[in-house]
């Protein structure tokens, strides 16, 4: 600590009534989790290689002058900047919105392919109410040895496609379509067994919902748990390409 109290280029925000330190550079999420608040997110892991996106909206501050909330994942702290996450109902609601659509649309928490993924986590912390939805609408993938798929609880967030195409520098997943359609594609539009996919399981590390997990966790009605485990995948190293 002591060490980023000497860092020249240090300079103070206003978060939530109290004056914490910032850098260049650094998103006002990343000067919240410094500071003990974990804003909510989904789209977006705190991780090297991964850049933030931006598009789900779960991580909203409200920022003092400013009419329209920021995704604190994308916008970087300035000087002198007044921000409100905690203590901003605006902020809330909208979080808590964004939430809400995404339940909506989600297999129920006992028929999720992950019951304790991130997106469940956060439903839990945010203390919404999850409807009973009954199982997935949508057959699961099973094609992959190592990897199962289930649409039906992916919220397109992108993380996938960033795990696969940037990270690793493979390009199997992709996103195809636009708004409600939109949905994410192995190669082209095939089933992910017969895509060029090498289960490097960068893609089901990153996952937020469970939509892609580890064939391991995940039983015969598409029901999975990561809790007990973690999210390990049987994988071929993508850098040398013969295991
Ligand atoms: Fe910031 Fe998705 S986590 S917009």
């Amino acid at each position: 600590h002591d060490a980023l109290d000497q860092r020249a280029d240090a300079f103070e925000i206003l978060l939530d009534g109290v004056a914490v330190q910032a850098f260049p550079g650094e998103t006002l999420w990343k000067v919240a989790l410094r500071a003990g608040e974990r804003i909510p997110h989904l789209c977006f892991k705190d991780a090297p290689g991964y850049r933030a996106d931006g598009n789900c909206r779960a991580c909203m501050v409200e920022i003092e002058g400013e009419r329209v909330l920021a995704a604190s994942c994308m916008r970087a702290a300035q000087p002198g900047m007044v921000v409100r996450s905690a203590s901003s109902a605006r902020a809330r609601q909208a979080r808590e919105g964004v939430l809400e659509l995404l339940l909506e649309q989600q297999p129920a928490r006992t028929h999720s392919p992950d019951r304790s993924s991130h997106f469940w986590e956060l439903v839990e912390h945010m203390r919404l109410p999850a409807a009973d939805r009954g199982p997935a609408a949508q057959q699961p993938d099973r094609t992959h040895p190592a990897i199962h798929v289930n649409l039906d609880a992916c919220i397109t967030c992108g993380l996938c496609v960033r795990a696969c195409r940037e990270v690793q520098v493979n390009e199997v997943i992709g996103l195809a379509h636009r708004g409600a359609r939109a949905k994410i594609v192995f190669d082209f539009d095939d089933a992910l067994g017969d895509s060029s996919c090498v289960a490097c399981g960068e893609c089901v590390q990153a996952c937020p919902t469970g939509a892609l997990m580890p064939a391991t966790l995940v039983d015969a009605q598409g029901r999975g748990d990561s809790a007990c485990a973690e999210r390990k995948v049987d994988s071929v190293c993508p850098y040398c390409g013969v295991g």
